[in-house]
């Protein structure tokens, strides 16, 4: 590279998306051949709505070769809502963000900076787009966190699958024609707290991704792709809802053929809305121990290896605590998925964010 060249990042062509992703299949393919890798994002993108922009395939090139890709990466558009001071008062509102997905430079490519310089273009370009934009580091804690990513409280516990031996009393399970009200009842239910909430003394915003359906949905359809080539089955089952109608979880589950015990079922969501009903905290408890033994049966039933849920609270805990019989591990993650995100409002950096329901729905 001389010293009169110049990086550029661009939006890839269709070719370039192609040729990306046959790179990086080797790194993340868990199992698919190329075509079914390729695949699989094709067919999420013909299946689920592409509201909030949908993906996009972001390249690093430079002005001597302005067709050789350096390195690459991808975003998707997600419903965001955010509480900051914008024009000087507390406002809560509805926002477009951004997650930064498939960081990737060729192996001949690397240590050259490339995608210290590519996420620094993207970060001022998505900087004029958003308030804010996120990733989940697999590199650690430090990488993206010296490019303004700071990472953010990740952690999660753990069940293993079990057969239920008594059924969870009255839990009722979940379809997808289940969810889109369900969705819309968890999501105006989030947006009214945030319209009823202050912000404290020392936060500057407070921000939470959405799980509207199509969020959701981005997830099952993947499931249900990588469901159908490794067992030519679909899952319909995709969650369970308690007695009170108060609770509820919404999961998928990760197939992957290379590793076995890399199949996992994932609570994208567990919505515990405090109602008007007026159960004791115990029985709030229970209600939330029928949902997670459901979803334990469910990766019993489809041969998973674990149970994972993101950010638990305190009742989720104490939940899973009583399954268990003893107190469950809150694992704190160290070098993959970290929830990291990049303020671009007023202070930047020196923001205080706060980051609520961080769960695994709003990954990709
Ligand atoms: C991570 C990756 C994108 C870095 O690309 P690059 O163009 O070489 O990056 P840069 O030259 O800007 O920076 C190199 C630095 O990345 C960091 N890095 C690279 N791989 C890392 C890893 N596995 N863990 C932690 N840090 C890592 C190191 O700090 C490295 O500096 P060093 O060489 O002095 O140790 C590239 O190694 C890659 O594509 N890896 C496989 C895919 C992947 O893991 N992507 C990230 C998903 S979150």
């Amino acid at each position: 590279m001389t010293g009169d060249s110049h990086y550029i990042l661009r939006e890839a062509t269709p070719d370039e998306l192609e040729q990306t992703r046959r790179g990086h299949f080797s790194s993340w393919a868990g199992g698919l051949s190329v075509e079914q890798y390729i695949g699989r994002e094709i067919h999420i993108a013909n299946n689920v709505s592409a509201e909030h922009g949908g993906v996009k395939c972001w390249i690093l090139t430079s002005s001597v070769e302005p067709c050789r890709v350096l390195c690459s990466c991808e975003t998707m558009g997600k419903p965001a809502f955010v509480l900051s001071v914008k024009d000087g008062k507390e406002q809560a509102r509805e926002v477009t963000s951004y997650i930064i997905g498939s960081v990737f430079t060729p192996e001949q490519n690397r240590r050259n900076g490339y995608a210290s310089i590519m996420l620094d273009l993207l970060a001022r370009r998505l900087a004029m787009e958003c308030e804010f934009d996120a990733l989940y580091s697999d590199l650690g804690k430090k990488f993206y966190a010296d490019k303004g990513w700071k990472p953010h409280p990740s952690n999660h516990i753990s069940l293993p699958p079990a057969a239920s031996i008594v059924k969870p009393s009255g839990v009722k399970l979940l379809e997808d024609r289940d969810l889109p009200l369900l969705c819309n009842r968890d999501v105006d239910s989030i947006q009214s707290r945030y319209h009823e909430t202050r912000l404290q003394p020392n936060v500057d915003a407070c921000i939470v991704y959405l799980p509207k359906y199509h969020v959701i949905r981005w997830h099952h359809s993947r499931e249900e792709y990588l469901s159908k080539i490794t067992s030519g089955k679909i899952p319909i089952i995709k969650g369970a809802i308690s007695p009170s109608g108060e609770r509820w979880c919404i999961w998928n589950r990760n197939f992957n053929t290379l590793d076995p015990s890399l199949k996992k079922l994932w609570i994208l969501r567990m919505v515990d809305m405090e109602g008007d009903n007026d159960m004791v905290e115990e029985e709030k408890v229970d209600e939330i121990m029928a949902l997670l033994e459901a979803a334990q049966e469910q990766a019993w039933l489809w041969g998973m290896t674990e149970v994972l849920l993101w950010s638990p609270s305190k009742r989720v805990v104490k939940a899973a605590s009583k399954i268990l019989g003893k107190q469950v591990e809150v694992v704190e993650r160290e070098m993959d998925s970290i929830c990291s995100l990049r303020w671009n409002g007023d202070k930047g950096q020196d923001a205080n964010v706060i980051w609520d329901l961080n769960e695994k729905f709003a990954w990709c």
